[in-house]
């Protein structure tokens, strides 16, 4: 038996085949799925039975887009709706496993995806490719799980009622899973994840009206009158009055409007980033239903963070740093080879133009702490020596703090430049870093409070290494085994970074005299690219 057509056309065939045993190929025309289950349903006297049966699960099924490019446009939304109840069903379904809610969840991104293009252009095969392929996905979840209330109303209405299949599952489908939200919220979460909305049930509502499919049983033609003595009546009551489930009001034409707003934006940059901004802030807006209470909250939070700014104190760049948002930019800008150093985040307490110093000079500039020498070499992917590069380096004091920090000290201390010698190195003394929290005292200190995070970085010293034809490296060294190695609170440490600064032997070089408690050094070979 060979049937062409939709899902009552491969039912007679389930039918006739049932009884007569022969086999059946079927080459389906729709997305009602059913040509990959063992189930029949049958209306008899206005009662719809159904039964499950090996016997009735069709030998061969032939998928051809071909075949599904002329269903008209209503007929593909119903039955696509159709499809995507089976997915969303099998979600609650107590027989779901990971491996139904894996294939349920790719159904659901198919259909929504794939339904908007084609009810756009309906000759759109591709479109048409995904949406055959999703419906698939979703009818072979009736074979593995049973479907449950969304089903078994439908059932009930389409038998005791007439009404059209596969309209009544679009009608139904909404408001069935805004019921089911309270019973099975993981599953209905599911969903919202894989359509990225905040509520399902809404967002469902929303799709089948703006592609023009039916929104309420009236206007299936159901009578009012009919509804009375069905269970659970609440839903069947907003099913046939039509209303939207309750969630949030659907917003995509307002962030469409934004969107198109920067349509004549000249550089295609800008214009990718500006709108990718705002679809993001939307649906961060949306996604968390946020209050304006919130909002505003947050606007005086970003004025605060401007307000204590200036040149010395860069409550932006410590905001950037502390959401991890800087170490996520220079990663992506910076850290693209595995052959060159890592780099790490400028950070706020960078001051241009830091003072000259010979090789082997102190930039401790007398401030207290454990002598450290520091000897470095800069060279190439090939391990070849770069002279002449230009070497910035800063770092905190032994209590934490920049010299910008400290009222007491006159001028830069604890940062200098250096120039690379022929072979590519530089020496210097300096005072072992120490972990240190950043400023707290402003909104960003109101951030770590109110989250329970503490302020500390890891101890490190900077550097920015600047040589011609070479990418600039900015990057920290952290002392191996130092305090908040693993919850440095701008995400700045990495594997490649962390060095010892072991306790030194022998004569300290450059002459330096060292108390009793000696010295530390640090030997470290910077890589960088062209
Ligand atoms: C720093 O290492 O100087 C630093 C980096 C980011 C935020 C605060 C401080
Ligand atoms: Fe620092």
């Amino acid at each position: 038996m060979v049937a062409v057509g939709g899902g009552s056309t491969t039912g007679l065939a389930k039918a006739l085949a049932a009884r007569t045993g022969v086999p059946q190929v079927i080459l389906p025309t729709t997305y009602a799925g059913s040509e990959v289950t063992p189930v029949l349903g049958e209306t008899e006297n206005g009662r719809k039975t159904t039964r499950r049966s090996p016997d009735i699960l069709p030998e061969t099924v032939i998928y051809d887009v071909d075949l599904t490019v002329e269903l008209p446009v209503p007929t593909t939304v119903t039955s696509a709706v159709n499809a995507l109840a089976h997915a969303v069903e099998a979600l609650y379904s107590p027989e779901a496993n990971p491996a139904t809610d894996a294939v349920a969840v790719q159904a659901i991104r198919g259909i929504t995806h794939s339904l908007p293009l084609v009810t756009a252009d309906p000759s759109d095969v591709d479109a048409r490719a995904e949406l055959l392929e999703s419906a698939w996905l979703a009818g072979s979840l009736m074979a593995q799980v049973s479907m449950g209330l969304h089903h078994k109303l439908c059932h009930q209405l389409g038998g005791q009622f007439d009404l059209p299949h596969a309209e009544t599952h679009t009608v139904m489908l909404p408001h069935v899973m805004a019921y089911k939200e309270k019973e099975s919220p993981e599953a209905l979460a599911k969903v919202a994840d894989a359509l990225d909305v905040p509520d399902a049930a809404a967002a469902v509502y929303d799709l089948v009206h703006s592609l023009g499919g039916p929104s309420s049983l009236r206007e299936l033609g159901l009578a009012e009158s009919s509804l009375d003595g069905i269970e659970p009546m609440s839903v069947l009551r907003a099913a046939w009055e039509g209303t939207r489930p309750e969630g949030a009001p659907d917003l995509s034409a307002l962030t469409a409007q934004v969107i198109a707003s920067f349509d004549e934006t000249p550089s295609p940059r800008l214009k990718q980033l500006i709108t990718d901004l705002v679809r993001h802030l939307h649906h961060f807006a949306v996604h968390n239903d946020v209050t304006e209470d919130e909002w505003l909250f947050a606007i005086d939070f970003l004025t605060r963070t401007g307000q204590i700014s200036d040149d010395k104190r860069k409550e932006f760049v410590l905001l950037s740093d502390t959401l991890g948002v800087s170490s996520v930019v220079d990663a992506l800008t910076n850290s693209r080879s595995p052959l060159t150093t890592p780099s790490a985040v400028l950070g706020p307490f960078y001051v241009e133009g830091p003072p000259a110093m010979e090789h082997g000079a102190d930039i401790s500039g007398g401030l207290a702490g454990d002598p450290l020498w520091v000897s470095t070499q800069i060279v190439d992917v090939d391990g070849k020596a770069v002279p002449g590069a230009v070497v910035d380096v800063w770092q905190a004091n032994k209590d934490g703090f920049y010299d910008v920090q400290l009222p007491e000290v006159d001028g830069p201390v604890l940062r200098a430049r250096f120039v690379a010698d022929d072979e590519g190195r530089l020496t210097f003394w300096t005072t072992l870093p120490r972990e240190y929290p950043v400023p707290e005292d402003g909104p960003v200190g109101q951030m770590l409070q109110g989250t329970n995070r503490h302020p500390y970085r890891a101890p490190h010293v900077h550097f920015m290494i600047v040589a011609p034809n070479y990418h600039k490296l900015v990057t920290q060294l952290f002392v191996k085994g130092g305090a908040y190695m693993d919850s440095d609170t701008v995400f700045g440490v990495k594997n490649g970074l962390i060095v010892d600064f072991p306790k030194a032997q022998g004569e300290p070089p450059a002459g330096r005299a060292v108390g009793a408690d000696g010295w530390h050094r640090l030997d470290y070979t910077f890589r960088i690219g062209r």
